[in-house]
């Protein structure tokens, strides 16, 4: 085995981590250590070393997820490894892509289109607050069967924002001092008990455009090693929250700031509102598509994914010692001019033209713990900009953002102010 990785200095990392990164990749190549939160770590940050990585990664890097993440989610799918944690993805699959996607698009217009009038009629509203609030209707609706006009619907937004709050609380031992931390443990009770009280079979009156009765029935032998379903619902709803609710923020921006492609995307938005199964089909609504997964490649959701190793292994001919945190950025390979000519522009175009690069997007990660939920995140994103555009022409008043945050997921650090001008010919 070689040597440890080169050393970068994380000088300005907490301003901007991927400029930093991006400099760190031309100082020293793929491979290299750095400080993360205070802790030296091996990132790696192009596609080579991801792939390099993945393929290495099963029985020798685990995910590191804090005491503070082990506490609130239990044994959900992210805190299990080895033969539980497959299981646990197999089991939770059935219900987050295939077939059981095309049973989601008219609940999901059916929450979103509301919430898209009210911004349109409110004039101006900040933008990242309403994608977060169009991403949880959806989820709630599609994850849990519950409507917004529902009994449960309060109880559940009530306890969901305690457990966000309390994710939000310092992971060491001082979370004990912390009153949300407690908060959040027993909101975590209650939603477990809400969840478990939802109808699942048909019998109940069940909600068929849930993913539900497909979990419950997944989960109904499932060995104890593979977790329980209610830790996997707070997971996925976790999971979901923030991360989609990036995406959405940045599509809208891209639209706002270059509006030829918004123009262009507009007829496409009509179109999937009055048939929604377009809204399912991988070769429909181009113009849509292609913004989805330009906003990916520009603005990744997530900063890094975090591994410890579990005994020394090598990567990229770098000795990694056991114990040594290794991460991976999702925006591995997004910036590289060679397969992305012009890597800080807005072009939707370059995924619309010819063939698609060969190197793919990794905005969702890969390997053992690549996204579940990848399918339905771009079926939610894609749903939220058809109702949006549907609705009028995004702008925004007060310009473009400035100042970003990286964590939990991008997004601008100062509100947003959105606007959805209605057009004459728009409805
Ligand atoms: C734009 C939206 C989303 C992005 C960018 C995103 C991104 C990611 C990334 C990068 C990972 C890998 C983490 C790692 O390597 O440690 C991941 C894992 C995961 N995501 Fe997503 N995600 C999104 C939406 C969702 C949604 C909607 C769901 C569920 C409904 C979901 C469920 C999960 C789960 C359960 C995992 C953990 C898988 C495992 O540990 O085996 N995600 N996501």
């Amino acid at each position: 085995m070689g040597g440890p990785p080169p050393r970068y200095p994380s000088r300005g990392f907490d301003k901007d981590p991927l400029g930093v990164i991006d400099q760190g990749l031309r100082l020293c190549g793929p491979i290299f250590r750095m400080t993360v939160d205070g802790a030296e770590t091996v990132l790696v940050g192009t596609s080579a070393g991801l792939g390099e990585l993945f393929a290495a990664e099963r029985g020798r890097l685990a995910v590191l997820n804090t005491a503070l993440v082990h506490d609130l989610f239990g044994r959900a799918v992210f805190n299990l490894a080895d033969d539980g944690h497959a299981e646990a993805r197999r089991r939770l699959r059935t219900a987050l892509s295939g077939r059981a996607l095309s049973g989601y698009v008219v609940p999901l217009l059916e929450v979103s289109a509301p919430v898209s009038i009210r911004w349109a009629e409110q004039g101006v509203v900040d933008l990242c607050a309403a994608a977060r609030e169009i991403t949880l209707a959806m989820s709630t609706r599609v994850l849990l069967g519950i409507r917004p006009d529902e009994v449960d619907a309060d109880e559940f937004a009530t306890d969901f924002g305690r457990f966000v709050a309390a994710t939000e609380v310092r992971p060491g031992r001082c979370r004990f001092a912390a009153a949300r931390y407690w908060a959040g443990r027993r909101a975590r009770r209650r939603l477990h008990a809400l969840f478990a009280r939802r109808p699942v079979s048909a019998l109940a009156g069940v909600d068929p455009g849930s993913a539900l009765p497909r979990l419950s029935s997944a989960f109904e032998n499932a060995p104890t090693e593979a977790g329980l379903l209610t830790d996997h619902l707070l997971a996925l709803l976790i999971a979901a929250r923030e991360t989609t609710a990036s995406l959405i923020t940045w599509c809208l921006i891209e639209l706002a700031r270059h509006s030829e492609h918004a123009e262009r995307a507009v007829p496409e938005a009509h179109a999937a509102v009055t048939e929604p199964r377009l809204l399912v089909r991988r070769d429909a609504l181009p113009t849509l598509r292609a913004v989805l997964a330009e906003t990916q490649r520009l603005h990744s959701p997530n900063l890094l994914s975090m591994r410890e190793a579990v005994c020394p292994i090598e990567l990229g001919g770098y000795h990694v010692p056991t114990g040594m945190r290794v991460a991976y950025t999702p925006s591995a390979g997004h910036f590289d001019p060679e397969v992305f000519p012009q890597p800080h522009a807005f072009r939707p175009d370059r995924f619309l033209a010819g063939p698609v690069p060969a190197v793919r997007l990794w905005a969702f990660g890969g390997g053992a713990h690549a996204c579940l939920g990848r399918p339905l995140a771009e079926l939610m994103t894609v749903t939220a900009l058809a109702c949006a555009l549907h609705q009028g022409f995004p702008r925004l008043p007060g310009g473009p953002p400035g100042q970003l945050r990286y964590r939990p997921a991008k997004i601008p650090f100062a509100p947003v102010p959105f606007v959805l001008e209605r057009q004459e010919s728009a409805l």
